[in-house]
């Protein structure tokens, strides 16, 4: 299983009207697990094809016109107990709110975006649509582990003339998902585009900053790259982040360097996560700016973080036509440590300390 869709039956909606915010789930045509699992790949692809339609939503909208949007970004995690436990969505949930504020468009209250989350992973999994523990994952590192991948977003009214959104839908999907990044590359290279200017909406999770990460990931793909690293747009110097993640750097000197956020960094979860994490490990951790000059000379490691990528070990990286390799091209023993410890407490193997996961069966 890949980063793919394969909307699950049960979806959120909510719709804002008269300063309220209605409420409903939806049973999305829908088989047993086992006998989807049967079915022939096209009758289960149409069937998915079907639970990703809604005839009564208006096709031009602010949204489908402008990129008027945001989403958002989390996973229920099957844990080694048979359960499964959402990673921090009480983080989601405020940056959700900050996100549709900075839209301009009414903010969904954070309880009904966690309550949302929970209940569609819970009907999810009450219809057997779920993935199972399988301790083999452990053999990887969790690299090619299954999970829920829970996608809220707000889609606009109808309206053709460039505008606001008064009265958006928030939608919460389900699908299962498995590792974002190809498990035989880890190769990145620094992007000439621009992903995020100052002023702009960088640091809001707004649909419309990834049609750039879009190009700019296929330009890299392309070129036999796994990622690309976008560079600010004021000095065209110092790092920023990858295509749909933020991205770290272990210094020679032992010092862990990201980015520090601004308005053109998205502020990611399994970042402030990571720095918690490498904090409690003693070493020193530094939200500040990196130049693009400093990392090719003096990294020992780089990884990128975020929900999708985890903690995904970058081994080198390519500016000008000029590659640094990091830890002889290898996972370093300190990204292989971050990621062990993330995916260990997202996935039950190690104690919950911080009181991260929330159990949702
Ligand atoms: C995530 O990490 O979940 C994201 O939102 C990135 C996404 C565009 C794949």
């Amino acid at each position: 299983m890949a980063f793919a869709l394969n909307t699950y039956p049960i979806t959120y909606r909510a719709k804002f009207s008269d300063g309220n915010w209605s409420e409903e789930y939806l049973e999305k045509p829908h088989k047993t697990s086992e006998e989807e699992a049967a079915m022939s790949d096209d009758d289960l692809a149409k069937l998915q094809d079907s639970r990703n339609c809604y005839a009564d939503m208006p096709l031009v909208n602010y949204t489908s016109q402008y990129g008027l949007a945001c989403f958002e970004g989390l996973k229920a995690l099957p844990q080694k107990d048979g359960g499964l436990s959402l990673f921090r969505p009480d983080k989601n949930a405020a940056r959700f709110y900050r996100s549709m504020e900075g839209l301009c468009m009414p903010p969904f209250p954070e309880k009904f975006f966690l309550s949302a989350c929970i209940e569609t992973v819970k009907r999810n999994a009450k219809l057997g649509f779920y993935p199972h523990y399988n301790s083999d994952w452990e053999k990887d590192s969790f690299m090619t582990a299954d999970s829920v991948y829970v996608r809220p977003f707000t889609m606009s009214e109808g309206g053709i003339g460039v505008n606001l959104s008064s009265k958006p839908w928030v939608y919460v999907i389900n699908t299962p998902v498995s590792a974002y990044f190809s498990a035989n590359n880890s190769d990145a290279v620094i992007s000439d585009r621009i992903r995020a200017t100052p002023n702009g909406t960088g640091w809001i999770k707004a649909c419309s900053n990834y049609v750039i990460s879009a190009l700019a990931k296929s330009e890299a793909l392309k070129a036999g790259y796994m990622e690309c690293v976008f560079l600010d747009a004021a000095h065209r110097k110092y790092i920023e982040e990858g295509s749909s993640c933020n991205i770290f750097f272990y210094l020679k000197s032992g010092e862990l360097v990201t980015p520090e956020l601004g308005d053109t960094i998205l502020p990611g979860i399994t970042r402030a996560s990571i720095i918690e994490l490498a904090r409690d490990k003693g070493i020193k951790v530094s939200e500040r700016q990196i130049s693009i000059d400093e990392v090719m000379g003096e990294t020992k490691e780089c990884f990128v973080s975020g929900t999708a990528a985890g903690a995904t070990p970058i081994t080198s990286l390519t500016y000008k036509g000029k590659k640094a390799v990091f830890s002889d091209g290898r996972v370093g023993d300190f990204s292989a440590d971050i990621r062990d410890t993330i995916k260990g407490i997202q996935y039950g193997t190690l104690p919950d300390t911080k009181g991260w996961m929330m159990r949702v069966i």
